[in-house]
């Protein structure tokens, strides 16, 4: 069989794979449905525990449900004293993300269930990946910083929780709502890279934490998920002054894009896949920002920011997307860069392992073809 290279879609740019019941993206209307919910509805009303049952039954939970799967994820949180030290063992300057993958890989090992691929064991390991990657986020973030593992608190939910065993302190209310609101943000997102590779690494029929541990990988590229990292690098980049007004900070944002688009440099944090007209994530995100830049009292971040969009807009049309109000938001909140990521890794745990799940609903093994451009058929003489 020949194939033309018009017939090519590199990058499966606009190839439909397959049908999903569990996000909707609507680019012209920019519109994204977690199972029917438009997602700055479910971002305003609904806990990320809430969210989480949504993705993975189909619909929001009744008071009891809620309730259960609260008892659940408060008493497995805990990093097992073999994952402690299998994280203790990894070097203080490797990326977060490999240490995720790594934590990912681990519990896999220690899960009795996992070689079950049933429905029951595939949602139970679900829970308990979503109940355990906050202490391995925020323990990873305090042993570079050299502080000591803090251990979960039980009477706390799961943002609470997240921001008290990275920080020491229950967060303020505005800032677990800033936190909460990420999280729910960065849930699903139909067949992204990392989605993908989750739901390509299931089809084989390999295990759920197998899949988990791909899509890590997938995740950790500056072109998907590693972009929130980028961003802040690029504010870093730039500077970012304390005593510095809001004007002056937007000013020298704008004198440094146009700087990088001149060089023809790929700006993290704007354009994207599927929205061409602007990511639907970016307002509600963008207002958790703005409150945390008054909560904080840092004007001159939301110079930069600004700065950055508007000449990007006005020199290329292009949109942010959602690492762009995302990464600053991190960085305010006290997070080190690097961990962006791994958060974002925390709230898709939920979306991934939905798509694994719903994969092995009704499986076929994802194997496209290939083009062959390589020398004709030629003999070793
Ligand atoms: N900065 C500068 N130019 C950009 C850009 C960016 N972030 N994103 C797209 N463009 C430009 C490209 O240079 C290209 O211009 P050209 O036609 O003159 O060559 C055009 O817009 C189309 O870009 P392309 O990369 O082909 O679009 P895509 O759909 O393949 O890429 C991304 C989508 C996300 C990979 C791309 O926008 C990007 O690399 N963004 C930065 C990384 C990022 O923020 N990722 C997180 C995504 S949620």
């Amino acid at each position: 069989m020949t194939t033309n290279n018009e017939d090519i879609k590199k990058g499966l740019a606009g190839v439909v794979a397959d049908t999903t019941a569990i996000s909707k993206v609507n680019p012209d209307t920019n519109s994204l449905l977690y199972r029917g919910y438009p997602v700055q509805e479910l971002a305003a009303k609904c806990s990320f525990e809430e969210v989480a049952l949504l993705l993975w039954n189909g619909d929001l939970p009744d008071q009891d449900e809620l309730t259960e799967f609260r008892d659940f994820e408060s008493t497995h949180r805990e990093l097992s004293p073999e994952l402690k030290a299998v994280i203790d063992a990894l070097p203080t300057d490797c990326h977060p993300m490999d240490v995720c993958r790594t934590a990912v890989s681990v519990l896999g090992a220690q899960d009795p269930e996992s070689e079950d691929d049933s429905p029951e064991a595939n949602l139970l390991k679900s829970k308990k990946l979503f109940a355990a990657m906050p202490a391995v986020v925020a323990y990873d973030q305090r042993r570079r910083r050299g502080d000591a593992l803090i251990a979960p608190r039980e009477d706390l939910d799961y943002c609470d929780n997240f921001l008290y065993m990275t920080f020491g302190d229950v967060p303020a209310p505005e800032v677990k709502t800033a936190f909460q609101v990420s999280m729910v943000l960065y849930a699903e997102h139909s067949f992204n890279c990392s989605t993908f590779t989750a739901r390509t690494i299931a089809s084989s029929l390999a295990d759920m934490h197998s899949a988990i541990t791909g899509a890590i990988g997938a995740l950790k590229g500056p072109l998907h998920g590693g972009a929130n990292e980028a961003v802040m690098n690029t504010f870093d980049e730039i500077g970012i002054r304390k005593d510095e007004s809001e004007k002056e900070a937007e000013h020298r944002a704008k004198e440094w894009m146009d700087q990088a688009l001149a060089e023809k440099k790929k700006v993290m944090g704007f354009g994207h896949r599927v929205y061409k007209h602007g990511d639907s994530r970016v307002p509600t995100m963008q207002s958790a920002l703005f409150d945390m830049i008054k909560y904080f009292g840092r004007e001159e971040m939301l110079g930069l920011y600004n700065g950055l969009a508007k000449s990007m807009d006005e020199a290329k049309g292009i949109k942010p997307n959602l690492d762009y109000p995302a990464g600053p938001t991190y960085h305010l909140m006290g997070f080190d860069t690097q961990t962006f990521t791994p958060l974002f890794v925390a709230a898709r745990m939920t979306g991934w392992t939905a798509h694994v799940m719903e994969q092995l609903a009704d499986n076929s093994l994802i194997r496209p073809l290939s083009a062959y451009n390589g020398p004709d058929e030629r003999h070793v003489k």
